[in-house]
């Protein structure tokens, strides 16, 4: 019940104090416009990994109306949450085709070629390195060829990181174990082995970056 409070906090200081309460929105605007530079044709099956109580995914619908959108998670407890969202949300809205999904992203049980875009927002750095490279290989089977991948997440190269008092960083993996997992991660490396083209990144905030890559 708190993950959109949390979400708005945590994401409240990225641009200046003036901003604060639209921290989150532009975020996730911002990720959509770079997203949007990179689709050649409007993508009509979309699959939201690690989709949560489903911000990322009525943001993603609310961007491509046209699409059907799958949300996929692990928790059974923030599914739970954005089934819940969804009827909340203006009958029109709710009648919208999102589906949920119960299951890990190293292994989701979706078909074969089944998506043409694959979203990841804010889920990499929550995972180990395994985690990662067994999803990167799972998104491969579920796309189709030339469908894309789009990661959105901290940009371990913003001087924002590498200018954070130690004692700062502690704190911040104390929530986030998986961190310097994350940070030392060659994400373009993984993406080549997984089966996906050079990436292209853009750093749109301060502190994000978004990773863009097609499957070969
Ligand atoms: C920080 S949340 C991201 C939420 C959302 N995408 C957003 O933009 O607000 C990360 C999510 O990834 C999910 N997750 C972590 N590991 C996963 C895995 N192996 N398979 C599926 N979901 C996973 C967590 O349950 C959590 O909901």
């Amino acid at each position: 019940m708190e993950v959109e409070v949390v979400s708005h906090a945590v994401h409240s200081r990225i641009w200046s104090k003036q901003s604060e309460a639209d921290g989150d929105r532009r975020l996730r605007q911002s990720y959509h416009g770079v997203l949007q530079s990179h689709l050649s044709q409007l993508p009509t099956r979309i699959l939201d990994v690690g989709c949560s109580v489903g911000m990322s995914t009525f943001a993603l619908q609310e961007l491509l109306p046209q699409a059907e959108v799958t949300g996929l998670d692990l928790s059974p407890y923030f599914l739970a949450i954005a089934h819940d969202r969804q009827r909340q949300l203006p009958k029109e809205a709710s009648e919208q085709r999102i589906q949920w999904v119960h299951a890990p992203a190293e292994s989701t049980g979706l078909a074969d070629g089944s998506f043409d875009l694959v979203s990841m927002c804010l889920i990499c750095h929550e995972l180990p390195q395994e985690a990662t490279r067994a999803i990167l290989r799972e998104i491969n089977r579920v796309l189709v060829s030339g469908g894309t991948l789009s990661i959105m997440d901290m940009n371990p190269q913003s001087p924002i990181y590498a200018q954070m008092p130690p004692y700062i960083l502690t704190l911040l993996k104390s929530t986030e174990p998986y961190l310097d997992d994350y940070f030392s991660l060659d994400l373009a490396a993984e993406l080549a082995a997984a089966g996906f083209t050079m990436p292209e990144i853009t750093a749109h905030t301060p502190r994000h970056r978004t990773v863009v890559a097609k499957k070969l």
